[in-house]
C-alpha cells in the first residue's frame, strides 16, 4: 500500500503553469562537479547549530510519561505528587483543557487521541511534564501516579490477523488488505518450465538518525514558533496548525541544520504538539528532546515483512508469472507496512498477483523509512530472481536484462527515461562481474562469492514548490527556498543551480531555507523528491532574475534584449563583447538595489512518469565456521538522471549501501513478545547499525545519465531512496554464491548463517 500521511498525492490538474519556458540543460559548468558542501566547515567544526543544540532564554524542559505495558487502559491518573516536585511548572494529561486533540487518522476519522486512555504499545504517551531542568522533568513524569488495566497484547502479525486476537483499534487489526495484479497467474505457472516458491522475512528496523527527535516551542501571544528537527517544515506547520486549530500564519516552523531522519521525521510527532501545549500552559519556551531510548521505541520503524513469493520462468529466461503474499507488521499507529511495487513493476511479466496484508500490532508504529517497503520487497524478489537464474542456468545479470520493462506496468505509463539496462551492463563491467563470478569460491573455512540485485523507486514527487532568488546591488545573491537539507547536501546542490544560471560563485550565495515564516512552500525532503522538485523551481527563479537583468542591460546598452548574452556574471552584446557590463555596474540594478525572481516547479510531464533505477553488485567473504559475513566490495550503478554534484551523489549512494548492509547483516529490533512486550535492544549497543568497520573501503559509484529532457528542467530523477533498495538482496545473493546456502530471513546474523549451513549438512 501507499505510505499515507507522509507524501500527498500530487494533483496535476491544479498546478500553476511554468513561470517561463525553460530549455533543458545541455552541458553544465557548475552543476555536476564534485564540489564540497557549502556548509561543510560548520558541520564538521561543530559550529552548526542543530535544534538539539539550541536553547532559548527562560526555557523549560519537557518529559513524557509513557505507558509501560504493551496494551492497557488508564483507569486512574493522579498528577498531585508530580506537581509538587521541585522545578515542575506544568503537568498535562488528557484532561488538560486544549489537550483533547484527535490523533492518528485512518480512513474516515481519528482513531485515537494525543493522550489516549487506551494505550496500544509500551511507549504510548500518557502525560507530560515541563520543569526547569531535563532531570526534574523526567523525575516528575515518573512520579505521576497511574493505574492501568493491563490487557492481553498481540505482536505476532499472523496472530493479529485472527479473530481471537485482542483488538488494537476499534474495528479490528487490519490496517489494509487488498489483492491486485494483472493477467492470469495460473496460466502463467502452467506455461513455465521452472516454478519456485519461497518465503522471505525482513525484520523491524529502527531509523536511528544521529540527531534525536527534538522540538523547542515558544508562544508570542497567540503565535507559535517551533524549532523542530524534521524533514519538511511546511508539512509540520500544516499538521500542527490543524491540531491546535490555528491559521497557518500563526504557526512558524523552523529547521536549519538537521541531523538525519530517513523518514522518521517526515510527519508531525506527538512530542512536537506536547511541547507546544506545555509552552502555552507555562507561558515559557519548552524544549523536548527525546532520549536515544525513546527514539528506538516510539517515533517509527521499518515494518517487519513476511513475503511469500512464487515465480515461474521459461528456460529461455522469460518470466511467466509472479504471485506474492505480503504480511506487514505495522505496530499501533502505522503509516503503512509493505510495498508490493517491485513485484508489480520492476520486471516485464504479464501475469502478476499480489495479496497485501497489513496489520496493527501492539508495538511501536511503523513510519516511512528510506524507500518504505522496497528493500524488503527487493530482499524477496531479487533473491528469487537469483534462484530462478540458477535453476535455468543463466547469468543473473543476463536474466534481468532479458526482463526489463520499458513502461510502468501498473498503469501502462511510459517512462521519461530508463537506464536500467546500462545500470546492469555498465555496473557489471565496473564490477568485473563475469571474471568475479568465475573465480574459485575458496575451500577451507573462508568462502568468497559475488551477487547482485536491481531496483527502482516509485514516487515521482509532489511538484508544488516556489522559490525566490534575490540579486543584490553588488551582484551577490540570496537563495530563499523552503526545502530542508536533511544532511544530503540540498543547500549545496541548489546553490550550484543558481551559480550555473547566474554565474555567481558559491561563496557569494547566501541561503535561507526551511522556515515557514520566511521561505516559500516546498514539499518535504522525503520520497527522493527534493532535488527533482525544488531544483527546477530554483532554476526558474534564477532565470527570472536573469530576464530582468537583461532588460536593465538592454536599456543601458541601447540594444534589444535578443542581441544580448549573459555570461559569467556579465552581460554583453553578442557581437560586441568589449561592451560587457558587470552586474554590479548595471545602473538599473543600482536604482532598484535588488532584483527579485520568483520561480515555481513546473508540472510533471503528461502521460509519462519519471522514475530512477539501480543495480548493485556485492562481493562477500563468509566464514563458515563462525558464520561471519564480511562485505568486501560494492558497486552501485544508478540511473537517477543527471548528477547534480558528483560528491554528494556518491555520499548518498555510499550511505544508502551502508544502511543496506545493516538490513542484510545486523539490524533487527527485538521485542520481548512472550512477557513484557517491550523493545529489549533499544540502544546503539544491542541494536547494531553498521559502523565504518563494517563498510568496505572498496566502493564504487557508477552514475548512469540517460540525458532525460522530459522529467524536469534539470534532468535529475532522485537518488536518496534507490541507493538503499537493492543492497541487502545483493549481499544475500553473494552469500549464496559463496556458500550455496540461501538465507531468506534478514538479517544474516552469524547464528542464522550457521543454522542455514548446518541445515544443508543435514544436521
Ligand atoms: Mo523518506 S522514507 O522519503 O524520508
Amino acid at each position: 500500500m501507499k505510505y499515507y500521511l507522509e507524501w500527498p498525492e500530487p494533483d496535476p490538474t491544479n498546478l500553476p503553469p511554468p513561470a517561463q519556458d525553460i530549455e533543458p540543460w545541455g552541458e553544465t559548468r557548475v552543476v555536476g562537479k564534485p564540489l564540497p558542501r557549502v556548509d561543510a566547515y560548520e558541520r564538521v567544526s561543530g559550529t552548526a547549530l542543530y535544534t538539539l543544540d539550541m536553547a532559548l532564554p527562560d526555557m523549560l524542559h519537557g518529559a513524557i510519561l509513557r505507558c509501560p505495558h504493551a496494551h492497557a487502559r488508564v483507569t486512574r491518573l493522579d498528577t498531585g505528587r508530580a506537581q509538587a516536585m521541585p522545578g515542575v511548572r506544568a503537568v498535562i494529561t488528557a484532561a488538560t483543557p486544549g489537550a483533547a486533540i484527535p490523533w492518528y487518522f485512518r480512513g474516515q476519522g481519528p482513531t485515537s487521541m494525543l493522550f489516549d486512555e487506551h494505550c496500544r504499545y509500551a511507549g504510548d504517551e500518557v502525560a507530560a511534564v515541563a520543569a526547569e531542568t531535563p532531570h526534574q522533568a523526567i523525575l516528575a513524569a515518573r512520579a505521576i501516579d497511574v493505574e492501568y488495566e493491563v490487557l492481553p497484547f498481540v505482536q505476532d502479525d499472523a496472530v493479529a490477523l485472527t479473530p481471537e486476537a485482542p483488538a488494537i483499534h476499534e474495528g479490528g487489526n487490519i490496517l489494509g488488505q487488498e489483492t491486485s495484479g494483472r493477467g492470469d497467474v495460473e496460466a502463467g505457472f502452467a506455461g513455465a518450465d521452472v516454478v519456485l516458491e519461497q518465503t522471505y522475512h525482513t525484520p523491524c528496523e529502527i531509523h536511528t538518525p544521529m540527531e534525536t527527535f527534538v522540538t523547542i516551542a515558544r508562544w508570542d501571544g497567540n503565535r507559535l514558533t517551533v524549532w523542530d528537527s524534521n524533514q519538511g517544515v511546511f508539512g509540520i506547520q500544516a499538521n500542527l496548525a490543524r491540531a491546535l486549530r490555528l491559521p497557518l500564519t500563526s504557526v512558524r516552523v523552523i529547521c536549519n541544520y538537521m541531523g538525519g531522519g530517513f523518514g522518521s521525521k517526515l510527519g508531525l510527532s506527538k512530542y512536537t504538539v506536547i511541547a507546544a501545549l506545555l509552552a502555552r500552559t507555562t507561558a515559557r519556551p519548552v524544549k523536548i528532546a527525546l532520549t536515544r531510548e525513546e527514539s528506538f521505541i516510539c517515533v517509527g520503524n521499518r515494518a517487519a515483512n513476511t513475503i511469500k513469493l512464487k515465480a515461474g520462468v521459461k528456460r529461455d529466461g522469460t518470466l511467466t508469472a509472479l504471485d506474492a503474499v505480503f504480511l506487514g507488521s505495522g505496530g499501533a499507529y502505522p503509516a503503512g507496512a509493505t510495498s508490493t511495487y517491485l513485484v508489480q513493476a520492476l520486471y516485464l511479466c504479464p501475469n502478476v498477483r499480489v495479496e497485501d496484508n497489513e496489520v496493527y500490532t501492539n508495538a511501536g508504529p511503523s513510519r516511512a523509512f528510506r524507500a518504505p517497503g522496497m528493500p524488503n520487497c527487493a530482499w524477496a524478489l531479487e533473491q528469487m530472481m537469483d534462484a530462478l537464474a540458477t535453476e535455468i542456468d543463466m547469468d543473473p545479470v543476463e536474466f534481468r536484462l532479458k526482463n526489463i520493462a520499458t513502461f510502468l506496468q501498473i498503469n501502462d505509463t511510459p517512462y521519461t527515461s530508463i537506464g536500467l539496462r546500462e545500470c546492469l551492463s555498465d555496473g557489471a563491467k565496473a564490477f568485473g562481474w563475469s571474471e568475479a563470478r568465475a573465480r574459485p569460491r575458496g575451500r577451507g573455512h573462508v568462502r568468497r562469492g559475488v551477487g547482485m540485485a536491481a531496483g527502482m523507486w516509485a514516487y515521482p514527487g509532489d511538484p508544488r514548490a516556489t522559490v525566490i532568488v534575490k540579486l543584490f546591488a553588488d551582484g551577490s545573491v540570496n537563495l530563499n527556498m523552503g526545502a530542508s537539507d536533511i544532511g544530503t547536501g540540498t543547500k549545496t546542490v541548489m546553490a550550484m543551480v543558481v551559480a550555473e544560471e547566474l554565474g555567481v560563485p558559491l561563496d557569494r550565495i547566501q541561503i535561507e531555507h526551511a522556515d515557514t515564516g520566511t521561505t516559500q512552500n516546498a514539499p518535504s525532503s522525503g520520497g527522493s523528491q527534493t532535488v527533482l522538485v525544488s531544483a527546477p523551481a530554483v532554476r526558474a527563479a534564477a532565470i527570472e532574475v536573469k530576464r530582468q537583468l537583461l532588460e536593465l542591460a538592454a536599456a543601458q546598452l541601447e540594444r534589444p534584449v535578443e542581441q544580448l548574452v549573459f555570461q559569467d556574471g556579465e552581460i554583453m552584446p553578442a557581437d560586441a563583447p568589449d561592451q560587457a557590463v558587470a552586474l554590479a555596474d548595471l545602473r538599473g540594478l543600482r536604482g532598484r538595489q535588488v532584483i527579485v525572481g520568483v520561480g515555481r516547479r513546473h508540472p510533471h510531464p503528461e502521460g509519462k512518469i519519471a522514475l530512477p533505477f539501480a543495480a548493485q553488485f556485492a562481493e562477500v567473504e563468509v566464514n563458515i565456521l563462525t558464520g561471519e559475513v564480511r562485505v568486501l566490495r560494492l558497486v552501485a550503478a544508478h540511473d537517477s538522471g543527471r548528477v547534480m554534484n558528483k560528491l554528494t551523489y556518491e555520499n548518498q549512494v555510499f550511505g544508502g549501501m551502508a544502511m543496506g548492509i545493516g538490513l542484510g547483516l545486523t539490524e533487527e529490533r527485538i521485542l520481548d513478545s512472550r512477557q513484557t512486550g517491550k523493545v529489549v535492544n533499544a540502544n546503539w549497543h544491542d541494536y547494531k547499525i553498521p559502523t565504518a568497520k563494517d563498510v568496505p573501503i572498496d566502493q564504487t559509484c557508477v552514475p548512469i545519465d540517460p540525458h532525460d529532457t522530459e522529467c524536469n528542467t534539470t534532468g535529475a530523477k532522485g537518488l536518496g531512496e534507490p541507493a538503499h533498495i537493492p543492497t541487502a538482496a545483493a549481499i544475500a545473493n553473494a552469500v549464496y554464491h559463496a556458500t550455496g546456502v540461501r538465507v531468506t530471513d534478514a538479517p544474516i546474523t552469524r547464528g542464522r548463517m550457521l543454522s542455514a549451513l548446518a541445515e544443508r549438512r543435514g544436521e
